[in-house]
């Protein structure tokens, strides 16, 4: 049975140009409950240990750059079948390939500065809350 539980980061590119409100009120409307959240910002180092698992991608060490270059906002978000409904709301990796009417359609700049990270996976959902929020601040 899938989850119900999925993990988000509004990336540095949407946060800065202020797009935080818009893409959340999208989140919340489309039936996801915020059960945390923080607004925060990767060293390179936290931001590579996050991406551990794209290490060997050619776009790695941008990734790392770009995702320590400015605040994010980390959030657990609660929904029945919460991972892939989250995928399908934000739509492709690359904008260009995204459906309308998708976050990142609307809202990301290119393939890597993509507005909004979802979970691909229950179990790395609960990794990826865990990587952000110690078990006091996951009390909903
Ligand atoms: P995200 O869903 O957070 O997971 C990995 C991130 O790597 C991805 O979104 C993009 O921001 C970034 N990325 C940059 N280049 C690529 C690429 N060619 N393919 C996939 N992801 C990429």
């Amino acid at each position: 049975m899938a989850g119900n539980r999925t993990f988000t980061m509004i990336k540095p590119d949407a946060f800065e140009a202020g797009n935080s409100g818009a893409i959340l009120k999208m989140i919340e409307e489309a039936g996801f409950k915020i059960v945390a959240m923080k607004a925060t910002r990767l060293t390179p180092e936290l931001a590579g240990k996050f991406y551990e698992v794209h290490k060997e991608r050619p776009f790695y060490a941008d990734l790392c750059k770009y995702m320590s270059s400015g605040p994010i906002i980390a959030a657990i978000l609660e929904k029945d079948n919460a991972v892939e409904d989250f995928r399908t709301l934000i739509g492709a990796t690359n904008p260009a390939n995204a459906a309308e009417g998708t976050i990142r359609k609307i809202f990301a700049k290119s393939i890597e500065a993509n507005a909004v990270h979802g979970s691909d996976s229950d179990e790395n959902a609960a990794i990826e809350g865990n990587f952000y929020f110690s078990q006091l601040e996951r009390v909903l």
